[in-house]
């Protein structure tokens, strides 16, 4: 390789690195300045929720109560292969609503104001999965209380 070759490469490279570097900033930038999602039919949920935390919360319903998003979303009237996030078709999503407020209001009154300070911001003391235990209807593990209750030894508790 003769000096000229040598020069030549690397200015290349010097030009790959302030690129990338750009690149990686400006990626950086539009992170920042991502305008949050407006949703259409929150009525219990904050307005400005973030996207990641709408879905940590969605999925958070789906695994504890064992279903799919099309267990309380309904499937959209013009193209059934997808959901209609914002419907109220399914009565599901409604009783759900009322489940959130129930939940919020549990932490809320009985479990935030008795814990003791520095606060956390949020308690999520009780949720869904500690009743529903990954079913949507807790009726079908507590008709199986009896099995769990002749399984119970006093003795172990000592
Ligand atoms: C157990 C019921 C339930 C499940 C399962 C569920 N959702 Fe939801 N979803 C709701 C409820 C209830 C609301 C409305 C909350 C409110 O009114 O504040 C909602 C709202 C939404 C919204 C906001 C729509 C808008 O603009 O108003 C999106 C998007 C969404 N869900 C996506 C999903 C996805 C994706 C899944 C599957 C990973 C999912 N949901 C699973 C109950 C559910
Ligand atoms: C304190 C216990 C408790 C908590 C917490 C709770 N649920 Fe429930 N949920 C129940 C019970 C019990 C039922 C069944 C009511 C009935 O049919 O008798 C139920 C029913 C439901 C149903 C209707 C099921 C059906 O088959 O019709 C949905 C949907 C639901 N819950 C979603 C949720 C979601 C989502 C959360 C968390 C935000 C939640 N629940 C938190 C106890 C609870």
């Amino acid at each position: 390789m003769n000096k000229i070759n040598v020069y030549v490469l690397g200015s290349f490279l010097g030009i790959v690195v302030i690129f990338g570097l750009l690149g990686f900033k400006s990626s950086n930038d539009l992170a920042i300045y991502e305008p949050q999602p407006t949703w259409k039919n929150l009525k219990v949920l904050p307005q400005d929720i973030s996207k990641d935390s709408l879905m940590g919360l969605m999925d958070n319903y789906s695994i504890s109560l064992g279903v799919k998003c099309s267990y309380c979303h309904a499937p959209q009237k013009d193209n059934p292969s997808k959901l209609d996030f914002v419907s109220d078709a399914l009565i599901t999503k409604e009783i759900t609503r009322g489940m959130i407020a129930m939940t919020d209001e549990i932490n809320e009154n009985y479990f935030k104001p008795h814990f003791p300070d520095p606060k956390p911001k949020q308690v999520h003391t009780v949720n869904c999965v500690m009743c529903h235990h990954g079913t949507a209807n807790p009726r079908k593990y507590l008709s199986n209380m009896d099995k769990v209750y002749q399984m119970y030894k006093p003795e172990e508790d000592k």
